[in-house]
């Protein structure tokens, strides 16, 4: 198990307990938390898990493939630190990590 806390656009913290293998946004789905639509189950075909990267764990995420970077033309409010929740797999290297959830998805 792994922690992964993900901040709402209300500032509501959900800190979880997650599976190593998981995906942040099968996470933010599984419990609910507002903000994360993931319309395509996971496919990075939607960009709608759209959240931003804590600034304290960018390096540790890394950058977007190339496919992830395409899709990621079609989210509202793009920043440095984007990346599609669903293709963020957690591991023992992103335990503690936090992502933020966007003013609202595409
Ligand atoms: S769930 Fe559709 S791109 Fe992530």
């Amino acid at each position: 198990m792994t922690k992964l806390s993900i901040i709402a656009f209300d500032g509501t913290r959900h800190e979880l307990d997650v599976q190593t293998g998981s995906t942040v946004m099968e996470n933010a789905v599984r419990n609910s938390v507002p903000g994360i639509e993931a319309e395509c189950g996971g496919a990075c075909a939607c960009a709608t898990c759209h959240v931003y990267i804590d600034e304290a764990w960018t390096a540790a995420v890394g950058a977007p493939e190339a496919m992830e970077e395409d899709m990621l033309d079609f989210a509202y409010d793009v920043r440095p630190t984007s990346r599609l929740s669903c293709q963020i797999k957690m591991s023992d290297a992103l335990d503690g990590l936090i992502v933020h959830v966007p003013e609202r998805q595409a």
